[in-house]
């Protein structure tokens, strides 16, 4: 059986980028897998949060997921820190990864900035406790962005350590899952840099709860250049903003970036960008109304969460019980 695991930290703003690299993806991966998506707030605290903050943001990704057509019936949707299984794999794979992996991390080196000695040791062993998520499901198949992907091939790494070293094929080793229709979205303001909740400019990007008007108002303000739309992909080169624009038409849209691109070849900004911006409200305008609506209702998302805890737990128990086997953990029988 092929099973999907993914998650998205519950920090902040969810926005566009969230939605057409992500969450967008996961809605027609249901039908196929067994899938779990996570709202990972074990990983959130890797950075300093605000308590009340990061219980709201858990419940607003939480209410992305249901409002972008994750059905909670099919899939399982929870928070990591509901299931322990997370927490207590990561400290056995923790054991089993060398630092020298853990040095290679890239994200580590960005996160922790020139102070090193100062960041936390959560986050330096953040990727194990990613690894451990992946892992604690035996799933197969990881959906993630190329920012991931260093993450992910360290999973791929511990879990071929773990094999190893206790002589079983216990975990499968976890595939990427890469989607043609995956949109890496970029900066409404530079278009060289990945759209970001952590971009101080709210005009940088679209966040999935921005009303109809705020939508319109930040893809009319957004960067272009001085020149009329090119005719052909090649003419895209060189103009990121552009080239943004037109991804992101293109995948609201449903269609490739040649066919946006015949649409509007030889047009103006200000032409294209009142199109862009009906497309982009008629699509996210009723995710974020029904966001709204769910947040509204925390009971009914938390019922939600507790629901997928449920069966979270169901899947990872006997895991963890059989790991513990392997690893030669004493486990007396009225402690099961
Ligand atoms: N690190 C991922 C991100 O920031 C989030 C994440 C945590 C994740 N655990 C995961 C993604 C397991 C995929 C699988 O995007």
């Amino acid at each position: 059986m092929n099973r999907i695991f993914s998650g998205i930290q519950p920090t902040g703003n969810l926005h566009l980028g969230n939605y057409l690299g992500a969450i967008r993806n996961w809605v027609a991966l249901q039908k196929d897998f067994d899938c779990i998506f996570c709202i990972v707030d074990l990983h959130a605290i890797t950075l300093p949060q605000e308590p009340a903050a990061l219980r709201s943001s858990t419940r607003e990704v939480a209410a992305a997921y249901i409002a972008a057509g994750v059905d909670p019936d099919h899939c399982t949707i929870f928070n990591q820190s509901t299931v322990p299984g997370h927490s207590q794999l990561a400290w056995v794979l923790g054991c089993m990864t060398p630092l020298g992996w853990l040095n290679r991390m890239t994200q580590f080196k960005e996160k922790a900035g020139k102070q090193r000695d100062m960041a936390g040791l959560g986050l330096y062993s953040y990727p194990v406790l990613m690894a451990a998520d992946i892992l604690l499901y035996k799933a197969t198949h990881v959906p993630v962005g190329e920012d991931q992907k260093q993450h992910l091939e360290l999973a791929r790494d511990i879990a071929g350590a773990f094999n190893r070293a206790y002589g079983v094929e216990y975990f499968p080793l976890p595939e990427p899952q890469i989607f043609g229709t995956a949109t890496r979205v970029m900066s409404l303001r530079d278009g060289t840099k990945k759209m970001s909740k952590s971009d101080p400019s709210d005009y940088s990007r679209i966040n999935m709860t921005d009303d109809a008007d705020t939508v319109a108002l930040k893809i009319r303000r957004a960067k272009t250049d001085p020149l009329p739309l090119p005719d052909s992909v090649e003419g895209l080169s060189e103009r990121p903003e552009a080239e943004n624009l037109i991804d992101i038409y293109a995948a609201l849209a449903g269609v490739g970036r040649e066919a946006a691109l015949a649409e509007f070849a030889g047009a103006q900004f200000s032409q294209f960008k009142e199109r862009l911006a009906d497309l982009a409200v008629s699509v996210l305008g009723p995710i974020g109304a029904e966001m709204k609506r769910l947040v509204a209702a925390p009971d009914h998302v938390d019922a939600i969460l507790a629901r997928g805890a449920a069966r979270a737990n169901a899947v990872a128990e006997p895991h963890l019980a059989e790991i513990y086997e392997l690893v030669g953990m004493l486990r007396p029988q009225h402690a099961r």
